[in-house]
């Protein structure tokens, strides 16, 4: 399934492996310039009046469900929302059923969280022509609005030239289909210096890895670093026994005040959300000056106006 046409034009959302860094930048330009609205600090728009987009999830969520259901209003869209736990997927219904029958309905934008790997992929191959795919999230493949939002938190702090930075990304690489996604956006925008960082077990397969320092020591790693992008322990999607505990894995990979005195200055700390507070990182970091963490919310907001936009618009 490609998510662009034959003229390099964007159908749906799937994932960022493989989007021209044109259209990369393209949605990141477009957000920051509509930051205001995304943040309600000035009038919605009515890019989407008389389209109803549909957020269906099958996992929960916090920022991604209820940032798309912002930008979808703030674009003046009618939404529904979708919960797998209080609907038919209870009774059995798949996916591509759900789907079908909120297409019946008059729904043309659909926002997918789903467990398994390919989800969104399998169901954009399924939708009619004229209906929108958005990946929100789909097992740990793939999280493309994610890796947007990273990437201009990461623009904004740091200019537009990634080749020039050293990037950290730590944690729970494997299972994270966020890292996934910002590996892929930081090589398209030209970064070359990126460490991965991680216990074994939690390195990513070769093919994630590639063009990547992988290393097990957090404050070598750390040194001098511009870029931190803390990941959370996906215990959902682990077989048990990877980690031994908690305080072990604090001790190792925890970023403390203490350990972010190794980066640089300026450095900055991202993380995606849901915060293991006091596991992955302290909240004296979480909540520090170099933390980007609810800058990351607020650009969700626009990077999100922003892909429904281009597909919607
Ligand atoms: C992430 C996800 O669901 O992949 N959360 C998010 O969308 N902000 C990361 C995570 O769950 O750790």
């Amino acid at each position: 399934m490609t998510q662009l046409d034959s003229d390099g034009r964007l159908l749906h959302l799937l994932t960022l492996e493989g989007l021209p860094r044109q259209t990369l930048c393209r949605i990141l330009d477009r957000a920051g310039a509509i930051r205001d609205t995304a943040l309600g600090r000035t009038q919605k728009r009515d890019t989407l009046v008389g389209r109803t987009v549909c957020t269906l999830f099958f996992e929960p969520s916090t920022r991604t469900r209820s940032s798309f259901q912002i930008a979808a209003q703030r674009l003046g869209a009618d939404l529904i929302n979708f919960d797998a736990s209080t609907s038919s997927a209870r009774k059995g219904e798949t996916a591509l059923d759900t789907l079908r029958n909120l297409e019946a309905m008059g729904v043309r934008g659909f926002i997918v969280r789903h467990p398994e790997d390919g989800a969104a992929q399998m169901l954009a191959r399924h939708a009619h022509e004229g209906t929108a795919v958005i990946n929100a999230g789909d097992g740990r493949a793939s999280h493309p609005t994610q890796g947007l939002l990273d990437m201009l938190s990461i623009r904004q702090a740091k200019g537009p030239d990634f080749s020039m930075r050293k990037i950290v990304m730590v944690g729970d690489i494997k299972h994270s289909r966020v890292a996934r996604s910002d590996l892929q956006a930081l090589r398209t925008l030209g970064a070359t210096d990126i460490t991965l960082c991680a216990p074994d077990n939690l390195l990513p397969e070769p093919a994630v890895s590639a063009g990547c320092r992988t290393t097990g020591d957090f404050d070598a790693a750390l040194q001098g670093a511009d870029v931190l992008m803390m990941l959370r322990l996906q215990r959902e999607r682990m077989e048990e026994g990877l980690v031994t505990s908690l305080e072990d894995y604090h001790r190792h990979y925890g970023l403390t005040a203490a350990r972010l005195k190794q980066a640089a200055p300026d450095a900055v700390v991202l993380h995606p959300g849901p915060i293991n507070r006091g596991v992955e990182i302290t909240d004296e970091v979480a909540d520090g000056p170099q933390s980007l963490v609810l800058r990351q919310v607020g650009n969700g907001v626009a990077i999100r106006m922003a892909v429904l936009e281009m597909l919607l618009g």
